[in-house]
């Protein structure tokens, strides 16, 4: 009985453990810090942010990024669960804190699993999407 006993326990203990490991390795990486070319992290924005240019940029957002990035830009859209890497969350000091260029540079640019935007999204718009993305500051 007491053999029996342990054989669970130590059963029990490495079930547990296997869960608790795969639920760890399942959580998405984080990505490494971005290097972003001195020429794009000094731009400035060259659409002034207006109620029209968030509004146009909600919807591009919607249509090319929410998927991912979720609709209010926490990281939580449909296929983040796919992905290798977390994609960011864009309510936070962290990520709000970067310039508008270093900002513009990874979403033209991308990297990894990161899509290029370069030459599918016009620069004006992609301006118009991160005068969005500015709006969802926490
Ligand atoms: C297929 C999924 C996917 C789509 C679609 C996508 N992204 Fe991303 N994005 C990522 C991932 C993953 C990262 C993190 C990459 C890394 O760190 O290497 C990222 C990173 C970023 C970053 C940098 C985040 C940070 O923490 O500094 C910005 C900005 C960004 N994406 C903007 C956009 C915009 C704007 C769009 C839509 C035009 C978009 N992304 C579409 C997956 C996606």
């Amino acid at each position: 009985m007491k053999t029996i006993k342990s054989i669970f326990t130590v059963l029990a203990v490495a079930v547990l453990a296997i869960s608790v490991m795969s639920m760890v390795s399942a959580q998405p990486k984080k990505g490494k810090a971005w290097e972003v070319p001195a020429k794009y992290k000094d731009m400035k924005n060259a659409v002034k942010t207006s109620a029209a240019s968030i509004e146009a940029g909600a919807a591009l957002y919607k249509k090319n990024c929410a998927s991912c990035h979720g609709k209010t830009g926490l990281g939580d859209g449909t296929k983040a669960k796919m992905l290798e890497t977390f994609p960011g969350d864009f309510s936070s000091a962290g990520f709000q804190g970067q310039t508008d260029g270093t900002l513009f540079y990874q979403t033209k640019m991308g990297r990894d699993e990161m899509p290029k935007y370069d030459k599918k999204i016009e620069d004006v718009d992609i301006w118009n999407m991160l005068n969005y993305i500015r709006s969802l500051k926490k």
